[in-house]
């Protein structure tokens, strides 16, 4: 036998008494309920079990309005201006105005006219106050018990808010053969624990008690908690693909000079992505000390190659835009760094943090962003090596279509583009490579470097479907809300 709840119990069990059918007011009064949604829930249950029919006839009706209340409980207005008239037949305007509710007065005298009774000179007059009185008090009738039939629904219809027509659905429950069928003794009715308390384990009551299964298919609220934003819900999702794949991470300071941020890794003075318009250069600090020798080996480099087998870039290399300080325009200012410090422990480093670009803010620009940066460098490090960390990493987001394709940046050879495959496209989402001698020879380097960066706020738009970049930024509370959880 299906699991009845308790009022469903209780109404079958009624119901097996009787087998002619049931009225909405029958079922309430032999259950003891007041509340009608219980029984029509209960009536409901049991029709979906079989074991009553349940039958629907709808008519319509007409109730009273809001008015309409009011006058059956005050009477109707021209009632109470009838009585009022009647017991002061000297009556003008102004007394009415002073007698009724300001908003009566006005309607009131309508309906006085519509019965046949003038106003002359402020006060009134009616050539058959019979017919009056008679014709207030049918009114007065239809509102003690209002009638689609009655003629004067049409009357009252006009009125506003006096009646209202409503659709009134009579149901009537009649106990089937499978119903009859239900022996009294599975209709008990048995407690039912819908809460567990600390109260009721604390006794043994719980062992023998039935417990309300939960409807996982009813809508639910959601509760609204506090969560973590979706980038920094992404940059730890990130972080720990990372850490889990042998990484460390790298924190470091956004303020950089332009000598680690592009001199080290051999872009030339003279580049055009240094100028003004793409780098944010700092008034304080406008300079940053470098030490002279590490300068004087990034000038040796960049005008003829140093001790490498490069040429370098020739014309002559400046120190002091080398100590000039900037926000860092790429998290590649940070590994280099690392490199520098650490130049012969093989290490495999990532960082993912903020970077600034003199971008013009539009669907997919941000003049602040973030880079997920990392590098490998241990003996025999290639191509190969780099390609498929990335792959992996791409995977483990949930991306496992990559490709990469060929590049040029100044500081690495061979240099890559990486795409991903996003709902039938390729899209660009960093750039990687290996290191070149320019840049390890003269930091003590013997392994190969390999080394990428890519853009996090691009990876977000393909993980949260984005089509414009400034939504991660803009504090809608509404679209947060409802971000999945990365
Ligand atoms: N720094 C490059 C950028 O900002 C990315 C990159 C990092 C390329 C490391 C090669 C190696 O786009």
């Amino acid at each position: 036998m299906a699991e009845l709840t308790n009022p469903e119990r209780r109404m079958l069990r009624a119901m097996k008494n009787r087998l002619e059918s049931w009225s909405l007011e029958e079922i309430l009064e032999t259950c003891d309920w007041s509340d009608q949604a219980v029984a029509v829930s209960a009536g409901h249950g049991l029709s979906n079990h079989g074991y009553v029919k349940m039958s629907e006839t709808s008519v319509t009706d007409v109730i009273l309005g809001e008015e309409g209340e009011k006058a059956a409980s005050s009477g109707l207005l021209e009632a109470r201006l009838w009585d009022f008239i009647q017991s002061n037949p000297d009556a003008t305007m102004r007394d009415i105005s002073s007698n009724f509710e300001r908003h009566e007065a006005g309607p009131g005298v309508g309906l006085l006219k519509g019965l046949g009774i003038e106003i002359q000179g402020g006060s009134f007059t009616c050539d058959d106050p019979e017919s009056v009185t008679s014709a207030i008090s049918e009114r007065t009738e239809f509102i003690k018990s209002p009638s689609l039939e009655s003629p004067l629904y049409s009357h009252f219809k006009s009125r506003k808010n006096l009646v209202e027509m409503v659709e009134v659905v009579t149901r009537t429950w009649k106990v089937t053969k499978s119903g009859m069928n239900i022996p009294d003794e599975d209709l008990e009715e048995v407690v039912r624990i819908a809460e567990i308390t600390p109260e009721l384990l604390q006794t043994d009551t719980w062992k023998d008690a039935q417990f309300r299964p939960y409807d996982v298919s009813l809508e639910a609220n959601m509760p609204r908690s506090g969560r973590s934003h979706p980038m920094q819900a992404l940059i730890e999702r990130i972080r720990s693909i990372f850490l889990e794949m042998g990484f460390s991470e790298l924190v470091e300071d956004y303020v950089q000079t332009a000598g680690w941020n592009m001199d080290a890794l051999f872009i030339p003075q003279d580049h055009p992505a240094r100028e003004m318009q793409d780098t944010f250069y700092l008034d304080n600090p406008k300079q940053i000390n470098i030490d002279p020798k590490t300068l004087a080996d990034w000038k040796a480099i960049h005008e003829y190659g140093g001790d490498t087998e490069s040429t370098g870039w020739g014309g002559e290399f400046s120190e002091e835009v080398s100590q000039k300080g900037l926000l860092r325009t790429h998290t590649t200012v940070n590994t280099i760094q690392y490199l520098a410090q650490n130049p012969s422990e093989p290490c495999r480093v990532f960082a993912i943090d903020r970077v600034f670009r003199k971008e013009r803010i539009d669907r997919t620009h941000l003049p602040e962003f973030h880079q997920i940066e990392g590098i490998i460098m241990e003996p025999g490090a290639n191509l190969g090596m780099l390609v498929s960390t990335l792959k992996t990493f791409y995977a483990k987001m949930g991306y496992p279509e990559v490709r990469v394709r060929p590049a040029y940046f100044p500081y690495t050879e061979p240099s890559l583009e990486v795409e991903v495959k996003w709902r039938g496209k390729w899209l660009e989402l960093g750039g990687a490579g290996i290191f070149r001698p320019e840049v390890t020879e003269p930091l003590g380097i013997k392994d190969p470097v390999c080394a990428w960066g890519m853009g996090l706020e691009r990876l977000a738009m393909l993980v949260l479907g984005l089509d414009d970049i400034r939504q991660l930024y803009i504090s809608d509370l509404e679209w947060l809300r409802n971000q999945p959880i990365l």
